[in-house]
């Protein structure tokens, strides 16, 4: 009959030194389990003479009545201690001032916006034209013949659609808003471009701003004062422009615009490849077969168009060397520009 005070102390002593739930689970199959310390003496009653029966029954029961509360009385004290350490680590301070993550636009966004609110300023609209152009649209309707050389398909990014590529240059938006407007029109058609072109000057894709004036009257001195304005504005400054004629099948004459080097104030350094003049677009009058592709008549209407490159710019205006910084996402050159 002693041997229950001895089994009390054993629970009692087993359990102080349990610090798991884990470990507790054990010493609970181990005295409560179907093949526990209690089961058996449950079953070993029948060796038990019979005046002694009841009283052995009446102790088995204390006993795993006592073992059971001490359990549970561990099993909350573990369970508490658990949840306790477990807020301990998931504890945030919110007294801690939060990191700021403020964004910031893109220099080609910057310089996109730059070109645009200068020039709506001077009264243009701007329109818009899809990535994936109708070739026509890209090529033909702009006096691009089939066998120039912009058709190659090295240049030309073709999809799978018969009569489809991406975009070489913004100047097919000139053929969609004349086909969709009529003169007078003063647009400018901001976007993106694809080229099969890369290397550290040439990026596959790139962003233009076209831009297109149709009007009774309009002659080369408009155009002159037009994109002198824009690069003056655009440079904030004063700076020297200068007219090299040149070739574009859409326009005649063509010209191609050059300005001061403003990296080295044209004393000559290897961006202008000492020449002291910067290449910063290309432009011209409307050539009269791309006017009459869209039905606009020759006999009282004549028209200007320009195409600028907007990552030339922004390298020429931010100093940048290298045309692939601006693609690779780097946060550290990204958040250089407001
Ligand atoms: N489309 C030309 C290009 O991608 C740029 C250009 C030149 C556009 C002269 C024009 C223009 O509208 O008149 O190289």
């Amino acid at each position: 009959m002693e041997n229950f005070e001895k089994l009390k102390e054993d629970i009692k002593s087993l359990l102080s030194s349990v610090s798991s739930l884990k470990e507790l689970q054990k010493v609970k199959v181990k005295y409560l389990g179907n093949k526990g310390i209690i089961k058996d003496l449950l079953k070993r009653i029948k060796e038990i003479p019979p005046q002694e029966r009841r009283e052995y029954g009446k102790r088995v029961n204390e006993l795993k009545e006592f073992a059971e509360k001490l359990i549970k009385e561990k099993e909350n004290q573990l369970k508490n201690l658990e949840l306790k350490e477990k807020l301990k680590k998931e504890w945030v301070d919110l007294t801690v001032p939060p990191v700021r993550t403020v964004g910031s636009l893109h220099p080609i966004t910057v310089t996109l916006d730059r070109i645009v609110t200068i020039f709506k300023s001077m009264g243009f609209e701007v329109e818009e034209g899809p990535e994936v152009e109708r070739e026509d649209y890209n090529f033909d309707m702009l006096n691009i013949p089939k066998e120039h050389p912009a058709r190659d398909m090295q240049d030309t990014f073709y999809v799978n659609k018969e009569g489809y590529l991406l975009r070489t240059h913004t100047s097919p938006v000139q053929i969609r808003t004349m086909l969709k407007k009529k003169p007078p029109i003063q647009m400018i058609a901001p976007g993106k471009v694809y080229r099969r072109d890369d290397d550290p000057t040439h990026s596959p894709m790139f962003h233009q701003v076209e831009g297109l004036v149709v009007n009774e009257y309009v002659n080369l001195r408009h155009m002159k004062y037009v994109i002198e304005e824009f690069l003056k504005h655009f440079f904030e400054t004063d700076l020297p422009v200068r007219f090299r004629t040149s070739y574009f099948p859409f326009t005649e004459p063509s010209a191609e615009v050059d300005i001061g080097c403003v990296i080295c104030n044209q004393k000559g350094c290897r961006v202008c490849k000492n020449t002291g003049w910067l290449e910063v677009m290309g432009c011209g009058m409307v050539h009269p077969k791309v006017l009459e592709n869209c039905g606009i008549d020759t006999d009282f209407y004549q028209g200007f168009a320009f195409g600028v490159g907007v990552e030339r710019l922004a390298m020429l205006l931010f100093g940048i060397d290298n045309i692939k910084l601006f693609y690779e996402n780097d946060l550290r050159f990204i958040k250089q520009f407001f």
